[in-house]
């Protein structure tokens, strides 16, 4: 396999991506790695933080037998990986009118009636980048303990990855996503914060804020919202192409398996 040369640093690690060969430096993310090799990511990228969930993987290391999946953007590229990007998985899409649904299993049932083919083997759970316990959120969903369903999977970035894996052909996201929906607009009490600020809106109380924010430039809105940013102790976003020591070191662990 010939090896594609990038700029050479002192400490290089080689991966494989898409079948062929790149020598990077080291301490990148996998985006940060491919984008020194040369590509332009297009698809498969977005929001580089770990939230959007564009950016998963499936990779091999030498001597493993076993199939990885993983963020691009909180993975860091270490020697040997051989990648293959992940853009989309198909997913079961129902269309199904929620309105006309209650926060019940025989309701869930009616629309993905596959639930209940749930085997209970929890290799969601093994494949979720996120560390999300699918399997018991889907556990939860079964006994109708919608709460439990609701809180375990709320950071659920719809990656699929879960759904891809799943040997009963679920998709464990989209179904979740589902009871979260339900169970948000018909269970979870609205927060008082919440109703006090629609209140405010309602009456008026941001009309000149919101007035002044038409009337002005793209350049003054973004001088303010840096102003924002130094005065509410709110971190910018990070630059593309520049993950954070915290972004790297997590990459490291999760690759080592470690707990975060
Ligand atoms: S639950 Fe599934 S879709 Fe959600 S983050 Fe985990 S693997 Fe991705
Ligand atoms: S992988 Fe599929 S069958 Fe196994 S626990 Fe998860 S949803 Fe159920
Ligand atoms: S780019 Fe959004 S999760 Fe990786």
């Amino acid at each position: 396999m010939s090896v594609q040369s990038t700029r050479k640093t002192d400490l290089m690690v080689r991966i494989v991506f898409r079948g062929i060969q790149y020598e990077i430096p080291e301490n990148l993310t996998v985006i940060q790695a491919l984008e020194h090799a040369g590509h332009v990511l297009t698809r498969g990228c977005g929001c580089r933080g770990g939230v959007c969930g564009a950016c998963v993987m499936a990779f091999r290391m030498p001597d493993d037998h076993r199939l990885h999946v993983g963020l691009a953007c909180q993975t860091v590229a270490v020697n040997g990986m051989d990648i293959q990007q992940l853009l989309y998985f198909p997913a079961t899409h129902r269309g199904a009118d929620l309105s006309r649904l209650k926060p019940r299993l025989s309701d869930l049932l009616s629309i993905h009636p596959e639930v209940a083919k749930c085997l209970g083997c929890y290799t969601c759970t093994k494949s979720c980048p996120q560390d999300i316990q699918v399997g018991e959120a889907m556990a939860a969903v079964l006994r109708e303990d919608w709460e439990v369903a609701y809180q375990i999977s709320f950071e659920c970035i719809m990656c699929g990855m879960c759904t891809s894996r799943c040997p009963a052909e679920l998709s464990p996201h989209q179904i979740l996503m589902v009871v979260r929906r339900l169970y948000g607009r018909d269970i979870l009490p609205m927060p008082e914060y919440l109703n006090q600020r629609l209140e405010e809106i309602r009456n008026g109380v941001f009309n000149d804020e919101l007035q002044e924010l038409r009337t002005m430039d793209n350049e003054a809105i973004r001088e303010r919202f840096q102003r924002y940013l130094e005065q509410s102790n709110v971190g910018p976003p990070k630059a593309p192409g520049k993950a954070g020591e915290e972004d790297i070191h997590r990459g490291e662990r999760r690759d080592r398996g470690d707990d975060e």
